[in-house]
């Protein structure tokens, strides 16, 4: 018997079909469908016709692709049995439990001893359809790949844009032309990754930031996934997304994929951005307090790195609180004897050589400033010169000839003593001090992918939000080593790149907005040579750039000239003003038609006031600055623009683009259709241009 299924969205609906009770194929994914759709009509319509050569039926792309049915790609799941001897599932239909907006599809194997369940939900208001598949099997089996449900890629995109990165580059995005075969990213390196963030974009045929169709998907999981893009010798295309394979190291009964998130757009790759935007911030991401401002960081990792004194943080707390720092984050250096990055990871306990009467003295300060007090931690790791080490030397993870990553070894999260321990010293120093900021970091990756370490490390995390509720938690991992809605179900904010390079930072942050909104994602003005580019910027544009985002600043404050105090404050008083609405923007690339302009507009959820950022990267080609089309205003209304940072025109602009002198009024319509005029500009600048409609 054939079977369907629909789930809805305002913008979307998914249809599923069983073809005699085989595993369920997704017939449909796209715009919303006609209520009244004839969904076994769709599932004929769907059978692609046969010629010679072929066999005489498609094998389907189902939710799972079965081996066993001559599928002639990657199948969905691959396993073998105690002994090591290859299982061959062939499912049939079970049962369905449907509901508004979700759904669940079971099927067995009887003869395995198998079941397998789909779980599909379309959130309403934010688009976004999550799905995840788990495997139940009444014998220990081991699993080496278990894709969450499967989806078929459009026909009508000619490539697909997946994620590479480095430190200090995170978030480059990759194209791909669709050919025969697959692409396959199969990250072994146990953690999101700096070069392997899990999304993929596939962009209709001219799709653009702003116009076009795409779909979109990101893999929720903070231990390495693998996917792959493959299209079949005959032209069928496949989309799977599962953890690294080979990373489920111990015979089990139950394997369970992360949440696969995934979206549908026709208003181009914002439309994707937006709805992963919304969806991390609104669903994913857990605010201690929802109604509390995102507050101004102060990190003093580029100030004093490992060399603590409590007299120079006190002076420098209070200049950074006179900038407008609201929450001053105490880095690595304050534990253990850690003057460097060879010792004491494990030894979380305050050096009293630093703070002889502990952090007591100094958070003090900190919040008679008007701050809170937030400390870095990075509990998963150890250093062989540590009382830890001395102690537990069989609490690394992996063998002992393993290559060290800055000097220092992963704990095995996945033993519960190891846990407990770091439970203990975190919940200590929490329980002990006003804290309400964890940056948790990660720096290496591990010696062997393992599943259990990532699961060990979320326990952690949850035992402890539990316990310190009002308490943020950063992730980070040199930078954005982990970034995924996984670790942002049990943390607030990225740490997206180590670069403070604004130039460089000016990139990552847009390409990162195709998934982050602006609440989670960190960025702070670094120091006036910048550490990691050997670049100097202008303060001007270090500022404003980490105002695109989660703002913070990161130098020491007592290098400022009074001209770049004066800016900075200025731009961080911007920033408080306008960080309510803000928090809520849509992020919007914008499609400049100067290759030389990073640009994108932060729209608010009621569309009734935008700011834009046009970061000139380079020198243009052209002499003449292209106009900037804006994006998603109403073509009718009218909007007055005004230029915020209009003092930072140089000399050498000399003509009169009307927004040089005053705000300007325009309708949406020519916003959109022509853009806005910008001045000409040195490169490694930034335009700001607020908008209200009026
Ligand atoms: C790597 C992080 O990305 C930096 O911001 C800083 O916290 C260092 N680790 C500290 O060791």
């Amino acid at each position: 018997m054939n079977r369907v299924w629909r789930i809805d969205g305002a913008r979307q609906t998914l249809v599923l079909g069983s073809r005699e009770e085989r595993l369920a194929s997704v017939v449909y994914w796209g715009a919303a469908l006609p209520a009244d759709e004839d969904l076994l009509g769709l599932l004929d319509a769907d059978m692609p016709d046969l010629t010679g050569g072929m066999l005489d039926a498609y094998p389907e792309v189902s939710i799972c692709p079965e081996a066993s049915r001559s599928f002639p790609g990657e199948p969905g799941l691959v396993l073998t049995d105690a002994k090591g001897l290859h299982l061959a599932p062939r499912f049939r239909y079970e049962s369905a439990v449907e509901g508004e907006g979700h759904l669940v599809l079971t099927f067995v194997d009887d003869d395995l001893g198998l079941v397998y369940h789909a779980h599909f939900a379309i959130d309403p208001e934010t688009n976004i359809l999550q799905s995840h598949a788990v495997l139940e099997a009444s014998q220990p089996v081991r699993l080496h790949w278990l894709a969450a449900p499967v989806f078929p890629a459009p026909q009508s995109c000619d490539e697909m844009i997946d994620f590479a990165g480095r430190w200090c580059g995170e978030f480059q995005p990759v194209r791909t032309p669709w050919a025969t075969g697959g692409r396959v990213r199969n990250n072994r390196t146990g953690r999101t990754g700096h070069e392997a963030f899990p999304g993929l974009i596939l962009p209709g045929r001219g799709a653009t930031n702003t116009g076009g169709e795409a779909c979109a998907f990101h893999y929720g999981w903070s231990g390495g996934h693998r996917m792959v893009a493959e299209e079949l010798p005959d032209g069928r295309r496949q989309i799977q997304f599962g953890h690294a394979d080979g990373t489920e190291m111990a015979l089990a009964t139950r394997f369970e994929t992360a949440p696969l998130f995934s979206t549908v757009s026709d208003t181009g790759l914002n439309g994707c951005a937006v709805a992963f935007q919304r969806h991390l911030r609104d669903r994913i991401v857990t605010w201690p307090d929802p109604a509390r401002p995102r507050p101004v960081h102060y990190n003093c990792w580029e100030a004093v790195y490992f060399d603590h004194s409590v007299d120079e943080l006190k002076e420098i707390a209070t200049r950074a609180a006179a900038l407008g720092a609201e929450r001053f984050v105490l880095d690595d250096g304050w534990f253990g004897r850690r003057d460097d990055d060879t010792t004491s990871l494990g030894d979380w306990v305050v050096d009293a050589r630093k703070y002889p009467d502990g952090l007591g003295p100094l958070i003090d300060h900190v919040r008679s400033e008007g701050m809170t007090f937030g400390i870095w931690f990075e509990p998963e790791m150890v250093n062989v010169a540590s009382d830890l080490f001395d102690a537990h030397p069989d609490w690394r993870l992996g063998p002992d000839d393993q290559i060290p990553g800055r000097q220092q070894f992963c704990l095995d999260m996945a033993n519960p003593e190891v846990r407990d321990h770091l439970h203990a010293r975190i919940a200590a120093l929490l329980s002990a001090y006003e804290i309400d900021y964890i940056k948790w970091d990660h720096n290496r990756v591990l010696p062997a992918p393992d599943d259990a370490q990532t699961r060990g490390t979320y326990a952690l995390l949850d035992r402890l939000r539990a316990e310190f509720p009002g308490v943020e938690i950063e992730s980070c991992a040199s930078g954005g080593g982990r970034i995924d809605f996984g670790i942002l179900s049990r943390t607030q904010r990225v740490w997206l790149s180590d670069s403070n390079d604004a130039l460089e930072r000016l990139r990552i942050q847009h390409d990162a907005a195709l998934f982050l909104p602006m609440a989670v994602t960190g960025s702070h003005v670094g120091p006036r040579v910048c550490h990691t580019s050997g670049r100097s910027h202008d303060m001007r544009f270090r500022a404003w750039v980490a105002a695109e985002r989660h703002m913070g600043f990161e130098m020491d404050p007592r290098e400022l000239t009074d001209a770049e105090a004066a800016t900075l404050s200025r731009v961080t008083a911007w920033w408080k003003a306008t960080r309510d609405w803000r928090s809520t923007a849509d992020i919007l690339r914008l499609d400049s038609a100067d290759a030389s302009v990073i640009a994108e507009q932060q729209l608010s959820g009621d569309g009734a006031r935008f700011v834009v950022f046009a970061g000139l990267a380079q020198t243009s080609a052209q002499i003449a600055p292209r106009p900037l089309r804006l994006t998603r205003l109403d073509a009718s209304a009218r909007y007055r623009l005004n230029l915020v940072n209009r003092d930072d025109i140089v000399g050498l602009s000399r003509g009169t683009p009307a927004l040089k002198s005053g705000p300007v009024e325009l309708s949406g319509q020519y916003l959109m259709r022509h853009g806005v005029t910008l001045p000409w500009s040195f490169p490694d600048r930034i335009w700001v241009i607020e908008g209200k409609r009026l």
